[in-house]
């Protein structure tokens, strides 16, 4: 179940409100991005290395390529994992990894849906990295 609501987040491209509460300091976006993703993905987010022949993807250029909304959904999905069932490309999956205090999202449709804390703080992180 879960599974399918990831795969229907995907789908949505508008712009997203975020709403996290009662998130621990430490799981702020920037020191999580910086701890799991800036390895590959550069520490200004712009891209890097090529793992396993595919270039970890510059991460400012989000909101550019997806009709200049950020695509807040594709983005929890792609770091959960859940939005690479069928690729399996070289980015590992934190799903595990950031399944600690959960916090509200609300979506485009002013749904509210239980969200890993973490996943919403990387993803607020990185739509203040936009260019
Ligand atoms: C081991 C290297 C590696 C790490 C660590 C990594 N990524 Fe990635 N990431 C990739 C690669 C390679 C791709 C493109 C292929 C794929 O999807 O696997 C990618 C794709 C993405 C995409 C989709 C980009 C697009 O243009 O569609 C997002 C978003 C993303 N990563 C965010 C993150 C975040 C956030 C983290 C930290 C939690 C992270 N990545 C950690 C290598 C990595």
């Amino acid at each position: 179940m879960k599974h399918l609501i990831y795969l229907s987040l995907t789908a949505l491209t508008a712009a997203c409100g975020l709403e996290a509460m009662d998130r621990a300091p430490e799981t702020s976006g920037a020191e999580l991005y910086g701890a799991y993703c800036a390895g590959c993905h550069g520490t200004d987010a712009t891209g890097g290395d090529v793992i396993a022949g595919k270039r970890a993807p510059n991460l400012t250029t989000l909101s550019r390529r997806h009709g200049g909304d950020f695509p807040t959904a594709y983005v929890m999905s792609t770091i959960d994992g859940y939005a690479r069932d069928n690729t399996h490309g070289p980015m590992p999956e934190f799903g595990e990894l950031l399944g600690g205090d959960m916090a509200s999202w609300t979506d485009e449709n002013g749904t509210p849906t239980p969200t890993p804390a973490a996943l919403l703080s990387l993803a607020e992180y990185l739509e203040g990295q936009q260019v």
